[in-house]
């Protein structure tokens, strides 16, 4: 995509590094429930492409649902606020939950997502994202798999949007400044 290249100022994480990590996380992720049934939960609609690549690198079937909640409008700061705009289509009760993330910035949205899954009764939530800023955390969760610890700047790709944009781009990247203005 050359036309969307010049709008990064900086290439973060490479397409070929989030593959290998995801297909490491994959592996892990199969290995943690030992054969029992797990059901990938994403949450749209970042998580869509960490979503697509981190299922089909599992060895075997995992089921998926999807929930989709709202927290930052069309902006690039959180609200803090959040609302379900798609609930799970399943019934968790009693089930093994992975959450899928692109990335956990202040955290107020998985915090928020993991408390409202764990109400209903799963046999266990964990969480698994691709990204993670270590230094915008307003929350702490305990996250089991992450693929990178990434600087505290706004960043798009993979999933990740600018006013919807760039979701499309195979790395993860931060935006020139000509963007902004
Ligand atoms: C982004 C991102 C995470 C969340 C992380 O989603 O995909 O879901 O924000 O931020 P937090 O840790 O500060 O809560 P967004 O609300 O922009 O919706 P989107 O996935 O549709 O882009
Ligand atoms: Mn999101
Ligand atoms: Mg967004």
């Amino acid at each position: 995509a050359e036309h969307m290249g010049k709008d990064l100022e900086r290439v973060l994480v490479t397409e070929e590094e989030i593959h290998a990590r995801l297909a490491e996380l994959a592996q892990e992720i199969w290995d943690h429930y030992a054969g029992e049934e797990f059901l990938l939960v994403g949450v749209l609609k970042g998580a869509v492409l960490v979503m697509a690549d981190l299922m089909r690198a599992l060895p075997g079937s995992a089921p998926m649902d999807w929930m989709a909640v709202s927290s930052y409008g069309s902006g690039t700061k959180s609200s803090g606020v959040v609302r379900i705009l798609k609930d799970l289509d399943t019934d968790i009760t009693g089930r093994h939950v992975v959450i899928v993330e692109d990335i956990i910035d202040s955290g107020l949205t998985l915090s928020w997502i993991r408390a409202n899954l764990e109400s209903r009764g799963p046999k266990s939530v964990e969480i698994c994202t691709l990204l993670r800023k270590p230094e915008a955390a307003k929350v702490q969760i305990d996250c089991r798999w992450v693929g990178f610890d990434i600087p505290n700047e706004f960043v798009v790709g993979y999933g990740l949007d600018f006013d919807e944009q760039y979701r499309n781009l195979r790395v993860v990247g931060t935006l020139a400044p000509h963007v902004y203005s």
